[in-house]
């Protein structure tokens, strides 16, 4: 069945049909069909720990563990509502996990090889997510294999800040984020990198941010997210690669993921890694499921919560 009144949309995903954004004629045109089926958690919530606000024990009200369905335009809205909300128990940057992978968990072919995984859909989304966040942060692995703008274009909206997590100022001076961008990069390094490259790359107009490295030799994300803080940054949406995806997810920094799902198998670099311990306790919950379709991409919203310990 096609639905092509908008208005009527929330009136469908309320009543359990899944509706999908079609491109047809015009992109407002919208189909729905019947959810294959409609999971909610039949068992009582573990108890879990929501990261960001120290919360212990059971769902708080309004709070689901099963799958949602979501109308087309309630994401972001509450997302940004969330993000208040949950910055003034954690006093840091809401922080924003948002990629595209495959069904299989891909979000590139081999290392350091792009691949396009979003619909022109799911594309639009992720602008809107970059328009609404502060700052847009992305490894420098990702910067070498991509060359990403990390820009608004497919909507109105202003640039978030892009920060780019780099250790040892590997930064290249041909880089997009460099010569492009409407705004300076900011680059978060760790405090031994040569001072000499730290010149060469604020003469080219980053800004380089002197950080403390974590025990694997890494940007502290902890610290990077307080300076950010202590920078007025109030939200974060952080887009790849594996290795930052990993690293924000181990040091349990993530308050929200958006998820894009596209029907593809890849069988190539798999976006989350180990999560330092193999025990289930350090696996983090995926706590408020909604999911959307757009067009042939399933994404999926969602809170991470752990497990104490
Ligand atoms: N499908 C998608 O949505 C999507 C989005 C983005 C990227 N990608 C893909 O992801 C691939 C790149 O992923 P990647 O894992 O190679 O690189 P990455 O995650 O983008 O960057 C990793 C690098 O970031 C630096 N870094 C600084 N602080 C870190 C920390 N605390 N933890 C981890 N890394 C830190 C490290 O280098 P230093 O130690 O030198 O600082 C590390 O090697 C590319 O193929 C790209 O196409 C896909």
């Amino acid at each position: 069945m096609r639905q092509s009144h908008v208005n009527k949309v929330s009136h469908f995903t309320r009543g359990g049909v899944l509706v999908c954004a079609g491109i047809f004629n015009s992109p407002a045109c919208l189909w729905t069909r019947r959810l294959p089926y409609t999971r909610r958690s039949p068992t009582p919530p573990a108890r879990v720990r929501s990261v960001s606000d120290g919360a212990t024990a059971r769902p708080r009200p309004g709070e689901t563990d099963g799958w949602t369905p979501m109308g087309p335009d309630e994401g972001i809205a509450a997302l940004v509502q969330k993000a208040a909300e949950r910055r003034r128990h954690t006093g840091r940057p809401f922080v924003t996990l948002s990629y595209a992978q495959s069904v299989d968990g891909s979000i590139a072919a081999r290392p350091g090889q792009p691949l396009a995984l979003s619909g022109a859909l799911s594309m639009t989304l992720t602008h809107q997510l970059r328009a609404a966040h502060d700052a847009i942060l992305v490894g420098i692995g990702t910067v070498l294999a991509d060359n990403p703008s990390l820009t608004v274009r497919l909507v109105e909206g202003k640039n978030p800040q892009p920060i780019v997590a780099d250790s040892r100022l590997r930064l290249p001076l041909s880089a997009h984020l460099l010569c492009q961008h409407p705004l300076s990069p900011w680059i978060a390094a760790g405090e031994p990198a040569d001072a000499g490259r730290q010149h060469v790359l604020e003469a080219a107009g980053a800004r380089v941010l002197r950080l403390p490295m974590n025990t694997r030799g890494h940007v502290d994300l902890t610290a990077l997210l307080e300076r950010l803080g202590a920078l007025g940054i109030t939200s974060v949406m952080v887009e790849g690669g594996a290795r930052i995806i990993t690293s924000f997810l181990a040091e349990r920094l993530v308050d929200h993921i958006v998820l894009t799902v596209a029907p593809r198998l890849v069988g190539g670099l798999r976006a989350v890694r180990r999560l330092a311990h193999a025990d289930p306790v350090y696996f983090p919950r995926l706590r408020n499921l909604r999911y959307q379709w757009l067009a042939e991409d399933l994404v999926l919203w969602c809170d991470p919560a752990w497990e104490e310990g």
